[in-house]
């Protein structure tokens, strides 16, 4: 499980300014990949930093099942013993990866061409989710695979023996599908080729190149062209895993709407494929310093200094959309201390997150007093400079970024506002509740 099964409800007030630093967590998405890529290898990875979210506590569990050592050494410090490419064995039980949608998608990429068998499942949201987007890649490998109708959790995959390399063009600009074949693409001959229309994050390809894999990305017309070349033998590698970015996106906003704030958040990633809640509050006129920019791990990363600011609402492209695909329903909540309406365009794939988080913020926000509409693929909300509402119950669907944003919209509303169950936060930000009120936000 991924979480308590017990509700966990949560009330956050009007609070007076936020001072003081925030110390967010270490990305999700390397945290996942380091873990991975360290089962990957012959010998040992060393790893600081990493979230000890319960979705990355999920992969490093389903990583000894698959045969490597992973051992806690410390706070966010960890060492992978790993067994190679095509090095994993058969695990013996089912592989739960809880709430986690790239655990487990990556990690069916990871064993879908060693000819072993294993079965995933999840929790009620994760069952939920779309898996043909990954199954169907995997099946052009050679990997033989079942699922649940609708192709979703459980699924259970009998990897390639002869696994033969696939040229995919994503048909969503998703990092997890193209991580997934990358992934599989390891430990079958040859080039395996990625090809996006849309660029998605790119930590896959960053850190394959630490681990001395030799992996090429050609901009072209078709798109973003990332060639694998099969079975290299990974070099373990130090990995220090910057601060998230969309973990970040919390205390900035709470800072940006919270009058009189002042809030630093130091060492978050800058990496550009996740950069455009960034772009898009900087466009807002939001006070955001980017400050002793220099790179950590492989990835840039900046100090950010944060203070409450007055917003504009503007007009986030489609083409921006992958970058900040995480940070739509905290730019939901920020556009409505905005004057004047903020256009969410090109962000259908939010129906197929932990939750269909269109439906969820739209709900919760109107509930709470603000005006939004939605499309299939878009959402408007017309901010006034304020919530002059709040007061309303939001339903969180066993999603952590809905939860976290709607208690960051209550610390500036003029009701409280409470959500139904805060226990989906520990997947991605386990210390979010004293990390809040350590800035001086009321929330409990
Ligand atoms: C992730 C990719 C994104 C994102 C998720 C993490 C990753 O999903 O929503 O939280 O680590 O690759 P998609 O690639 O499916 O958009």
């Amino acid at each position: 499980m991924s979480h308590s099964a017990e509700p966990l409800p949560m009330t956050a007030r009007a609070s007076g300014p936020l001072r003081g630093e925030a110390q967010v967590p270490g990305d999700k998405s390397i945290s996942h990949r380091a873990l991975i890529l360290g089962a990957l290898s012959v010998g040992e990875t060393h790893i600081t930093g990493l979230l000890e979210g319960q979705d990355v506590l999920d992969t490093a569990k389903a990583m000894q099942a698959f045969g490597a050592q992973v051992e806690r050494l410390g706070i966010g410090e960890w060492k992978v013993n790993g067994i190679g490419v095509g090095g994993f064995a058969e695990p013996e039980g089912v592989i739960d990866c809880g709430n986690s949608g790239t655990g487990v998608r990556l990690i069916m990429g990871a064993m879908a061409t060693t000819p072993i068998t294993a079965t995933f499942t999840g929790d009620a949201s994760l069952s939920r989710r779309p898996m043909g987007r990954i199954t169907d890649p995997l099946e052009l490998f050679g990997a033989q695979i079942t699922a649940r109708e609708g192709k979703r959790l459980p699924v259970t995959i009998k990897g390639a023996a002869e696994p033969v390399p696939v040229r995919y063009k994503t048909p969503v600009a998703s990092a997890q599908i193209k991580s997934a074949v990358l992934l599989a693409g390891l430990n079958a001959p040859g080039e395996t080729v990625v090809i996006e229309s849309e660029p998605t994050r790119d930590h896959t390809e960053r850190m394959l190149t630490g681990f001395g894999a030799t992996i090429t990305t050609e901009i072209t017309d078709e798109g973003r062209v990332i060639t694998l070349q099969g079975r290299p033998e990974l070099r373990p590698q130090p990995v220090a895993v910057p601060r998230d970015p969309s973990s970040a996106a919390f205390p900035v906003v709470a800072a940006l709407i919270v009058p009189g704030s002042e809030v630093r958040v130091p060492g978050v990633s800058r990496n550009p494929t996740r950069d455009g809640l960034y772009v898009t509050l900087l466009e807002m006129g939001a006070d955001i310093g980017f400050e002793n920019p220099r790179e950590e791990g492989g990835e840039p990363v900046a100090d950010l200094l944060v203070r409450h600011s007055a917003l504009k609402g503007v007009t986030v492209p489609p083409a921006r959309a992958a970058s900040m695909i995480d940070e739509f329903p905290i730019l939901s909540v920020v556009a409505c201390f905005a004057e004047g309406p903020t256009v969410m365009q090109g962000v259908h794939e939010l129906r197929v997150k932990e939750s269909d988080r269109i439906a969820a913020m739209e709900a919760g926000l109107i509930a709470n007093g603000a005006r939004v509409r939605s499309t299939e693929d878009s959402m408007t909300v017309h901010g006034s400079g304020g919530l002059a509402g709040g007061g309303a119950p939001a339903a969180t669907h066993l999603d952590h970024r809905i939860a976290m944003s709607f208690l960051v919209a209550g610390l500036a509303s003029e009701q409280p506002i409470s959500v139904d169950d805060a226990s989906p936060i520990a997947t991605s930000f386990p210390d979010f509740l004293p990390l809040m009120q350590g800035l001086g936000a009321r929330i409990d």
